[in-house]
């Protein structure tokens, strides 16, 4: 008879390991069930903001759960909701805060199955019902469900569902360091964002309703931004084909990069925002969709019903933790740190970049990655098989820091990546400790 050593009864994300239980955090850190404590250098996936173990935002959570803790969206509105709302819209590009509306979800893959339903539902309410597809970029990520993964362009995500998924088309991303087409900016004249100027030009520009993409690539490319001109010019390209322009800003958004929302670093106005992750910082599940009054107005003069719901939208417990959680960030000035914050975290990376094996540092505010490449001269990745960012994770496990690493950010297969995305609350010698960290992984990796 096999003894097994570890037992669950829990879908793990990977069957055959063994996880520690979380038991309490504080602050950048998390304690499991041993006592161990980790530095949380990455948020968990770009989650954390204010912190772990707030203690005001349980509370709210619970006041709010002891007055009325569901109220169904077919039937009542809730206080929290409202005020969430209120509040986001109002740190939201300009274009959204005279009549725009929040749909709030449970999480980022519910934001982008609501903004495809809302940009499909959009034009049908605008007498234009040839407009369907929502395309997006190849190295993107928006989500696991399945529509949310029939605009992601992560290869190895999407692999093992491609029959089941549509595709409406993919284009260029704007990664400047692994340049899809060889090119220099500015020299390139910007030839990524042309590049859905072309494919819509030839794949029927009536029939799409919509193009979406990350302004900061996070998980998959590892916190690559957009160059200056990028965004400005992918507006004038869907303006010039009358297709909504969706900023899906669920890692990128609620404060991560220095400003509330990253659109915001190069003055985007988009028709459609994403949001999630940061928005109640891991204390409830949420995600919210904004869009502008010129939407919203759409569906009020048309049909005015969305054809699309969740049992848990817009949930009273859930926007009650934002609404906490956003009272923390007003209160502690934590949308204010975060640039400060990051060009810390920056300093303490900057000494790496002359590893042989650091390819690139890069990012904005609190979310920064770090890419390691074979060759530095040619930008040339490891093989994956090599299988570089898993191992610099395991060795950060020696140092009990927590990092998220990804593979793929070359071509989908090869290139890897750690992400840092530590709580806005980060201090110097916690960024100092996560700089020495990746120098002890590079060691252990590459000291013969
Ligand atoms: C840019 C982006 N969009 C969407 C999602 C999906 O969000 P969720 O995992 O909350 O469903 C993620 C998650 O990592 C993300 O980074």
């Amino acid at each position: 008879m096999t003894v097994a050593t570890h037992t669950t009864s829990l879908f793990s994300r990977n069957l055959r390991k063994q996880y520690p239980v979380a038991v309490r955090g504080e602050g950048c850190w998390i304690i499991d069930a041993e006592g161990r404590r980790y530095l949380d250098a990455s948020g968990q996936a770009a989650v954390i903001s204010i912190g772990h173990g707030v203690q005001e935002i349980g509370r709210a959570m619970a006041e709010q759960s002891g007055k009325i803790a569901f109220a169904h969206t077919t039937q009542f509105h809730s206080e929290p909701a409202e005020k969430l709302a209120a509040r986001i819209l109002a740190i939201a590009p300009r274009n959204f805060r005279s009549g725009g509306r929040v749909y709030f979800t449970s999480g980022g893959s519910e934001a982008t199955e609501t903004a495809i339903k809302l940009a499909r539902q959009f034009f049908l309410e605008s007498k234009q019902p040839s407009r369907y597809r929502i395309l997006a970029r190849r190295q993107s990520y928006h989500g696991s469900t399945l529509g949310a993964m029939s605009v992601s362009g992560n290869v190895a995500r999407r692999a093992p569902y491609a029959p089941l998924m549509p595709e409406w088309g993919h284009v260029a991303p704007c990664f400047c360091y692994h340049c899809p087409f060889d090119k220099t900016f500015p020299e390139c004249n910007l030839a990524c964002a042309d590049d859905l100027d072309t494919f819509l030009l030839g794949n029927d520009p009536s029939s799409v309703a919509a193009f979406l993409f990350e302004p900061i690539v996070g998980a998959t490319l590892g916190a690559a931004p957009a160059v200056d001109g990028y965004t400005a010019r992918i507006a004038e390209i869907c303006q010039k084909h009358g297709i909504l322009l969706i900023a899906d800003e669920v890692m990128t958004g609620m404060g991560r990069t220095g400003k509330p929302f990253a659109s915001e670093h190069w003055a985007l106005e988009p028709d459609i925002i994403l949001t999630g992750k940061g928005i109640a910082s891991g204390y409830a599940p949420l995600g919210a969709v904004l869009v502008t009054p010129r939407i919203a107005e759409a569906f009020e003069k048309g049909s005015a019903a969305f054809m699309h719901g969740f049992t848990y939208q817009a949930h009273p417990v859930a926007t009650a933790a934002g609404n906490a959680v956003f009272d923390y960030l007003e209160t502690h000035e934590l949308f204010e740190r975060v640039a400060p914050a990051g060009e810390t975290l920056r300093k303490a990376l900057a000494p790496l970049e002359s590893h042989p094996h650091v390819g690139q540092v890069r990012g904005v505010g609190l979310l920064q990655g770090v890419e390691f490449v074979k060759d530095k001269a040619t930008h040339e990745p490891f093989p994956r098989e090599a299988g570089i960012a898993e191992k610099v994770r395991r060795a950060a496990l020696d140092k009990n820091v927590l990092f998220y690493p990804g593979q793929g950010c070359v071509d989908g297969v090869r290139g890897d990546h750690v992400l840092l995305a530590p709580p806005f609350i980060i201090k110097p010698e916690e960024c100092g400790l996560i700089a020495d960290t990746i120098q002890y992984a590079l060691d252990k990796l590459f000291s013969a």
